[in-house]
């Protein structure tokens, strides 16, 4: 996309900025902010005025107290793989980039972590897993999305249906506030009723109320197998009552994914796999984990949960045996966004329903496709009844402004309302969401979150314009 060449804004400040931070960590040069003036949404581009790579807590705060006291914008970012524009500097101005904040400090003793935003989830992952323990939170990016993101964003991914979502395991953060002071939100405890929860007011923010700095994270021993199978449907639907019957019969998967058939085509051939056999009669795959200490017992689950779903009208299982096979549809899977992004489906939804109710919102998504001519792909983290839906509108190039768009999405944003559920369940409201936030929320509710911005964020300089608009 064309960007604007027009005069940067603010380099009156530069010279302060890179007196705190060294010449070297303050970027103007076109190059620099071509790169951060973009995520991985749609096809949205700003660019930023200055881009800053701050090392410390200390330095960042400095440099908030120029930009508070001049009410320069500032937009925090992590690794930029965000789906909601949270990391857009959509107004200029100052972008912080968290990239040379990144250690590790395991507390073994306490199974705990204390992690810098700029250490990507993967990495995290490993350096606990060589210790044993275990940080189960796993966006498909997470091989190089940056934790600090997934903190803003509360982010979720396959294993949180058995383990839970980022806001799982945060227990305390370091914030460095808008205003320039550096506090810390709680204490690095298990459990903890000390006044208001400002830890958790801070994940799931998006950048919005400070800017975080230190993450201590709970941890878990980590489990020594996993089993994975994956179960083709003739049908959809079936696949999505299917889901909510296997915890109904007492199972609690590690994963229980969902990936419609064009989908998995898709992606098969972006990845050039043949590791998954597609038939004409298969309308979508379930991928079903198990993990435990105890292989006998997985074993049995395994069979129990297969036995289960012959009552759905599903095809010949295939287990993956070994860790090669294992690897394969894990990466298939986690590349369904992507792969199908290039495909066309440019526009993505992140909706959430009560798990009983992911049927009908399939049954509900699709008769949406013929009203509003729209092609459609469902995939998912079915075990959480979040279901990601692609959007594919032919001659349409997505813009926030779609006149041809909009429709169609707030009619489906109102179908999953009417279900019980909410308009985004990992990927955050950001930038492109947020004029359906009244579809969700009374002006009640949404005044008293701007009032929450307002005292964190008197000057609203911090990722302003996302979730809502002051007023
Ligand atoms: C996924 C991302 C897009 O589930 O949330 O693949
Ligand atoms: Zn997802």
């Amino acid at each position: 996309m064309e960007v604007s060449t027009e005069k940067r804004q603010f380099v009156e400040h530069l010279q302060a900025f890179r007196n705190i931070l060294g010449e070297s960590f303050v970027f103007t040069d076109e190059e620099s902010l071509n790169n951060y003036a973009h995520d991985e949404t749609e096809n949205l581009h700003f660019l930023p005025d200055i881009v800053l790579k701050p090392r410390t807590a200390e330095e960042l705060a400095a440099t908030m107290k120029i930009c508070n006291a001049h009410k320069i914008p500032v937009t925090p970012r992590g690794a930029g793989t965000g789906l909601s524009g949270g990391a857009l500097p959509h107004l200029g101005g100052v972008l912080v980039s968290f990239e040379r904040m990144n250690s590790i400090d395991i507390d073994e003793r306490n199974l705990q972590v204390t992690v810098e935003p700029g250490v990507i989830t993967e990495v995290l992952q490993n350096a606990v897993k060589e210790k044993g323990l275990f940080y189960p939170p796993d966006p498909s990016s997470r091989g190089s999305c940056f934790i600090g993101g997934n903190v803003a964003e509360n982010s979720g991914g396959p294993k949180a249906v058995k383990y839970g979502v980022v806001k799982d395991y945060v227990l305390n953060l370091q914030v460095v506030l808008p205003t320039g002071e550096i506090i810390w939100t709680g204490a690095n405890v298990l459990k903890n009723s000390t006044g208001y929860n400002l830890t958790q007011l801070m994940v799931g923010s998006e950048g919005t109320l400070g800017l975080v700095t230190k993450i201590v994270l709970k941890l878990l021993p980590h489990p020594t197998y996993e089993l994975l199978m994956l179960v083709p449907f003739n049908n959809l639907e079936k696949a999505g009552e299917a889901v909510s019957a296997i915890f109904r019969a007492g199972f609690t998967p590690s994963a229980l994914e969902l990936v419609e058939i064009n989908a998995l085509k898709i992606v098969s051939s972006f990845v050039d796999s043949t590791v998954v056999p597609v038939t004409d009669d298969m309308e979508a795959h379930l991928i079903i984990e198990v993990d435990g200490n105890n292989m006998d017992v997985l074993m049995q689950e395994m069979e129990a949960i297969a036995e289960l779903l012959t009552q759905f009208d599903c095809g010949e299982i295939f287990f993956a045996d070994d860790a090669q096979q294992k690897a394969e549809l894990w990466k298939l899977r986690r590349r369904v966004a992507e792969a199908v992004k290039l495909d066309g489906y440019t526009i993505e939804e992140d909706t959430v329903v009560p798990r009983a109710a992911l049927p009908a919102l399939i049954r509900g998504v699709k008769e949406l496709g013929k009203t509003h001519h729209f092609k459609v792909v469902c995939y998912g983290h079915a075990g959480d009844g979040n279901l990601h839906i692609r959007i594919k509108k032919e001659g349409n190039i997505y813009s926030l402004n779609n006149p041809n768009v909009i429709p169609a999405l707030r009619a489906l944003f109102e179908l999953v309302k009417k279900l019980g559920g909410t308009i985004s369940g990992e990927h955050g409201i950001g930038l492109i969401q947020k004029e359906y936030m009244g579809i969700m929320f009374e002006d009640m509710q949404l005044e008293l979150m701007r009032g929450i911005k307002r005292t964190f964020d008197p000057n609203n300089i911090l990722n302003s314009g996302k979730i809502f608009d002051q007023k």
